[in-house]
């Protein structure tokens, strides 16, 4: 089944959640045939999963810490989100990254403790403009996720993965659904490579600059199992719209 899943970044507060999620919940009434996820900020987790409870609609957070608890101040554990009611967290993606230094390391590490913990990660990987320009694309990807799943490559049906190339995220510049089925397609033929035994069933997100107008494009690609949206997520009939495009 495919995942939609929302990645509202640090937008939001706990009244804006709560009037999202009530306005969403009312435009999404059949969820049966795909998978829909909103990942809020850490303070509206708690909210959103009170009002998602019983709704089909999951909720997910946007990072983790790997350690279960300590002093690590400003971080979140795993166990503290399950609570709440998450059950997927997004694991590296491209600000993450970038912004807060996050390395193929410390990538693997969260990856590990969310196998452990029993919550689903989604694995972001992505290649920069310039990577793309250097015709790099494929050797980072490979790179990315060959790091990230160090250790683990037998897990890899117990999560999935958000191919966001850098330069379609917030920029409204978008891949072609050709330049993403190409990817899309590396990354299962490598994951297959990598577990014999059940790496096709990992599912291969796109993200980047999806908009209501350009997501069906997307859809008619069996490769596209799935969106990571951002921007377009912050409305709840944008994000609806997204949702049914196929
Ligand atoms: P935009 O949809 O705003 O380009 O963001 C994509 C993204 O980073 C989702 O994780």
């Amino acid at each position: 089944m495919r995942l939609i899943a929302a990645n509202w970044k640090m937008h939001k507060t706990v009244s804006e959640t709560e009037e999202y999620i009530r306005a969403f919940l009312r435009l999404v009434e059949h969820p049966e045939s795909r998978e829909i996820l909103i990942c809020p900020p850490f303070t509206s987790l708690y909210v959103a999963g009170k009002l998602l409870e019983g709704s089909g609609v999951k909720l997910g957070a946007q990072n983790c810490h790997h350690e279960e608890k300590g002093a690590f101040t400003g971080e979140v554990s795993i166990p503290m989100l399950k609570e709440v009611g998450c059950e997927y967290v997004i694991v590296g993606h491209s600000e993450r990254r970038h912004l807060f230094c996050e390395d193929d390391e410390l990538i693997n590490r969260k990856l590990v403790a969310c196998l452990e913990e029993g919550i689903r990660p989604i694995l972001c990987v992505g290649e920069k403009l310039e990577d793309r320009e250097a015709g790099m694309t494929f050797k980072v990807i490979e790179t990315q996720i060959k790091l990230a799943l160090s250790g683990i490559e037998k897990y890899t049906d117990s999560l999935d993965i958000a191919y966001e190339p850098v330069w379609a995220i917030g920029t409204g510049v978008l891949a072609t659904p050709e330049d993403a089925v190409s990817v899309h397609r590396f990354i299962k033929e490598l994951l297959k490579k990598l577990n014999p035994e059940n790496g096709g069933k990992t599912r291969i997100l796109y993200g980047g600059s999806v908009k209501p107008t350009n997501a069906g494009e997307f859809m008619k690609h069996s490769e596209v199992e799935g969106f990571l949206v951002g921007g377009a997520s912050l409305e709840p009939e944008t994000f609806a719209k997204i949702v049914y495009s196929f």
